[in-house]
């Protein structure tokens, strides 16, 4: 069976993150992993932190923290949530490990020998002040086109017009505000991506067809567009730093590596940062060095990130001359807007994770967020849709099945599952509908088409609902008890299959589930849909328990509450 190797775009070290990221990248990540994993797959799921640049750096000055130390502590936040989330990595490394900055400056190192970095000498706005070069946006001042007094130097936010920073009239620096800047000449590495296009189209073009339309279209775009030489060092106190062995001037002045320069490596790094923690069982170049097709290798990002992944990184790869597994497969997303607009950490708009958590539990997050995942389009995330979906997928449709069949059992027949009656057509045709069920699951999770997916698993939960209806055990127990014991016991049946097959998108309502039942040995990670057929793993006197209700119902209250404290109105 092939390895899997799968990773989700690093998630930027400054500030915790909204829905939207979530369930662009990490979620669905999870989702396919832990699906995978059931399916008895060797699966590394590889996540970090993405810690380096001026961003960081700002951040942490702001918190009057060394930078170090700002991006421990927002590490460990990130995780917190992340656990919260119950997002199963194998690992979550940091891209300043010190694994990142040795195969960073190696790749760096192999570039230069194959003649793919240049030296280069550029003019940069200088601050005396602040001590340090400004990158272009932390260069502010007047548009010389419309005259906006807050235009940054890459462009302004008024007339959406491309500036130099040299462009702006009176500029000044963003950070301290100084009006005090000259322009110096300093020495920078490029990497020659001009000469790596040909290369890079002939690798996309073996590829493109197997991937997304949405990662595809934009892959080819860049490409179209032409592959340009960019900076690859920074002047800035926080990063990797240029290997002084190969350029020691520039490391002499403190450059290093510019920010998405080393953050893809670090799914290097990471996977190093894991090995480095059992060097005896752990062989991190057996997932990424000279594997080729031993390994299925699965990206997940948002749309923004695509250009960085298909092009660039690869790029990159290789131009390094030695065999680094590249990407095979990029599930790339849309946006999630908040009623239509965008998620705004700075005017308080949309829902953080963190805030989500402490709201309700991570599997209703979870499913709601893969059901409606930004797929082929982007999709917009309301109170109200949020609440309807709980309401009706989770809790009715869910959540009181279980508890129902359970506690309707447990009262007429005790705790154990009942025995009597055989089954008959309309058990024959309920497996026959679960099976065909289940397999179109797992066709559209194999495809990481997640919304489908999802339409599959609530299929697979309505048709027990409609079962229940159909047979009526509160009415048949009048007249028929080995029949009503029949019905409770094929429900029961469906409750097991339902934990095990659940488990990718809810798993801690799954474990609880699965938990209710003392079924000796039971320890099947997946039911393969002529399993699930018989509906007959669970064996009458099975002891069981009634969990407690599974998932709330949400009240009108509560979406009121919600909308009050996160603004539920269109931008
Ligand atoms: N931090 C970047 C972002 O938020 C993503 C980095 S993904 C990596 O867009 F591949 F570069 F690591
Ligand atoms: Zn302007």
């Amino acid at each position: 069976m092939a390895r899997h190797l799968i990773t989700s775009a690093l998630p930027y070290i400054n500030g915790i993150k909204h829905l939207g990221n979530m369930v662009g990248s990490m979620l669905p990540a999870d989702v396919y992993s832990r699906y995978l994993r059931q399916r008895g797959h060797d699966v590394l799921y590889i996540c970090a932190t993405d810690e380096h640049g001026t961003p960081a750096e700002l951040a942490a000055k702001e918190q009057g923290l060394p930078v170090d130390e700002f991006c421990a502590q927002a590490h460990d936040a990130q995780k917190a949530v992340y656990d919260g989330f119950a997002l199963a990595f194998d690992y979550f490394g940091r891209s300043s490990s010190a694994q990142n900055v040795e195969i960073t400056q190696h790749f760096a190192r192999r570039l230069n020998e194959n003649g793919f970095i240049e030296e280069r000498a550029i003019r940069q706005v200088y601050s005396p002040t602040d001590g340090r070069f400004l990158p272009d946006r932390y260069v502010e001042g007047t548009c010389p086109h419309c005259g906006y007094d807050r235009a940054r130097g890459d462009q302004c936010e008024n007339c959406t017009r491309v500036l130099d920073p040299t462009d702006l009239i009176n500029p000044r620096s963003a950070i301290s505000g100084s009006t005090d800047l000259e322009v110096r000449e300093t020495k920078h590495l490029f990497l020659l991506q001009s000469k790596l296009q040909h290369e890079v189209e002939e690798w996309v073009s073996r590829h493109e067809d197997d991937w997304p339309q949405l990662a595809s279209s934009i892959a080819r775009k860049w490409l179209n567009e032409g592959l340009h030489d960019r900076a690859i060092t920074r002047d800035l106190d926080w990063g990797v730093p240029v290997p002084a062995d190969t350029w020691p001037e520039l490391a002499a002045e403190g450059k290093v590596f510019y920010v998405w320069f080393d953050a893809p490596i670090e799914y290097i790094g990471a996977t190093k940062e894991w090995s480095d923690q059992e060097p005896e069982t752990r062989d991190w170049k057996s997932w990424w060095y000279d594997v080729d097709s031993d390994v299925r290798y699965t990206e997940f990002m948002a749309k923004d990130n695509v250009p960085f992944h298909t092009v660039m990184f690869p790029a990159t790869e290789l131009g390094v001359r030695e065999p680094w597994k590249k990407v095979d497969y990029v599930k790339a997303f849309n946006w999630l807007t908040y009623y239509g607009g965008k998620f705004s950490t700075s005017q308080k708009r949309g829902v953080f994770t963190d805030q989500a958590l402490e709201i309700l539990p991570a599997d209703y997050w979870r499913y709601f967020l893969i059901a409606n995942a930004p797929e082929s389009d982007d999709a917009s995330f309301t109170w109200e849709h949020f609440t309807a979906t709980v309401n009706k997928d989770l809790a009715d449709t869910l959540g009181n099945f279980v508890n129902r069949v359970l506690s309707f059992s447990k009262k007429r027949f005790g705790e154990e599952v009942p025995a009597g009656g055989e089954p008959g057509e309309a058990e024959r045709k309920l497996g026959e509908q679960i099976a065909e069920l289940l397999a179109e699951y797992e066709t559209q999770m194999e495809s990481l088409q997640f919304r489908k997916a999802a339409s599959a698993l609530r299929a697979l939960w309505s048709a027990g609902n409609s079962y229940l209806e159909e047979k009526a055990p509160w009415l048949e127990i009048k007249t028929d008890k080995d029949g009503a014991a029949l019905t409770l016991r094929t429900a029961m049946n469906l409750i097991h299959l339902y934990a095990v097959i659940s488990e990718p998108f809810i798993p801690t309502t799954s474990t609880a589930m699965r938990q209710a039942f003392s079924l000796p040995d039971d320890t099947a990670t997946w039911v393969s849909p002529a399993e699930a057929k018989s509906l007959t793993t669970l064996p009458a006197g099975t002891p069981f328990t009634v969990p407690p209700v599974l998932f709330a119902k949400l009240t009108d209250d509560d979406l009121e509450e919600y909308k009050e404290r996160f603004g539920g109105e269109p931008a």
